[in-house]
């Protein structure tokens, strides 16, 4: 049977695609990138694209990219320093499941261990323990957003007999904070600790964070055992995706050969979208280290921008440094919904990802300004 939408249909879906169109055009306040153009690769949307299985692994099922997945994970594990022939990774559904599979990494390799993470963490770290059934203590955040490290160093000499499971944050959700590795791996060798592991979830600074000056200790040479980043944020993308890079000799302990599809059953999703590794190798090869560079300089300069024209205009805002985010009083609720602002206890902030055109900084500006001003 031919497969045809009424003109009621129809006319739904362009009413959606009118409205998505608009909403795309107003926000600032969520950290996702709309510079992308990925129309070469919508010819591959005609296949049941599938990367089941480890992507290292060869696997029966062949309509897959799994051979450009592997070039991510390459590219990737390279960006974040992770150990020469030992590390692994693949193209997950978003920062929310990078994050997920390094907590059961950790898990699997010290069940008893305990869970550290900041008050400043995302939302989802919570519920993903609760699934996983893992112990956990809240750390208290510096006010930039930050681990309080006296606090974690504090607590975690309290719970020494169980190894230490520390969620960092590469760039916290409200002020884009990171939690330094260096101090936190510091802290396990004042207190004798030699079992532990390390989760770094750089859901937005993850991309930006290897292009810093000076750069931030953020990564596998700086203790991270783990990373998960996204690619729908700093990168672009049409659909949600991440990547979660790990070691590989962490992995071995925990993988199992599935006859039914011929590869190992490494990933947490059995079926797993194909097309997202595709847009990621696309934006790889077409930005290249010095293309995501230049996206790093322009976003910090539009973030600068933007601090300065607060400031200039009575607003207290600020930043962390060499972060993209500027943290500013909530405005009026009517504002709010206009930019689709995210607001938390009185707060909001502007994330300037790349290629935020001036007109538009500009233009919200001139909304937020006098209404901030109001609300005081
Ligand atoms: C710090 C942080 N971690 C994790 C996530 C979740 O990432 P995703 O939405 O890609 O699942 C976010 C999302 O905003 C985040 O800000």
């Amino acid at each position: 049977m031919e497969r045809k939408l009424s003109n009621t249909d129809k006319k739904k879906l362009d009413v959606l695609y009118n409205a998505i169109q608009n909403n795309a055009e107003n926000f600032i306040g969520y950290p996702v990138s709309k510079d992308f153009n990925y129309e070469e690769l919508f010819r591959f949307l005609k296949f049941p694209l599938n990367n089941l299985g480890d992507p290292f692994m060869p696997s029966t099922w062949k309509v897959d990219s799994r051979e450009m997945e592997r070039e991510v994970i390459e590219f990737m594990a390279d960006l974040l320093h992770a150990p020469k022939d030992n590390w692994w990774g693949y193209v997950t559904n978003g920062g929310s499941e990078g994050n997920m599979y390094g907590l059961y990494l950790a898990r699997e390799l010290y069940p008893k261990g305990m869970v550290y993470f900041s008050q400043d963490t995302h939302y989802s770290v919570n519920k993903n323990l609760r699934i996983l059934n893992m112990q956990r203590v809240v750390i208290k955040s510096q006010q930039n957003g930050e681990i309080n490290y006296d606090d974690l160093k504090e607590t975690i000499a309290r719970n020494r007999h169980m190894p230490p499971i520390i969620f960092a944050n590469i760039g916290t959700t409200m002020r884009e904070a990171k939690d330094d590795l260096v101090k936190i791996k510091a802290i396990m060798d004042d207190l004798a600790i030699e079992d532990y592991y390390i989760h770094a979830d750089g859901a937005l600074s993850g991309m930006i964070s290897p292009f810093l000056e000076p750069k931030p200790n953020f990564d596998f040479v700086d203790g991270a055992d783990s990373m998960s980043i996204s690619g729908h944020k700093f990168l672009g993308s049409p659909i949600p995706s991440g990547v979660v890079i790990a070691k590989k000799n962490n992995i071995d302990r925990i993988s199992k050969s599935i006859a039914y599809i011929g590869s190992d059953d490494t990933t947490i999703p059995g079926s797993r979208n194909g097309f997202s590794p595709l847009v990621w190798w696309y934006a790889i090869k077409t930005l290249g280290k010095e293309g995501l560079k230049a996206r790093v300089e322009d976003s910090l300069k539009k973030a600068d921008y933007t601090w300065q024209k607060l400031m200039m205009n009575g607003i207290e805002a600020w930043r962390n440094p060499n972060s993209i985010t500027v943290v500013l009083p909530a405005p009026e609720q009517e504002i709010v919904e206009k930019w689709q602002l995210a607001t938390e206890k009185g707060i909001t902030h502007f994330i300037l990802m790349p290629n935020t055109p001036y007109e538009t900084i500009d233009a919200i500006l001139k909304d937020v300004i006098p209404s901030v001003k109001r609300m005081k």
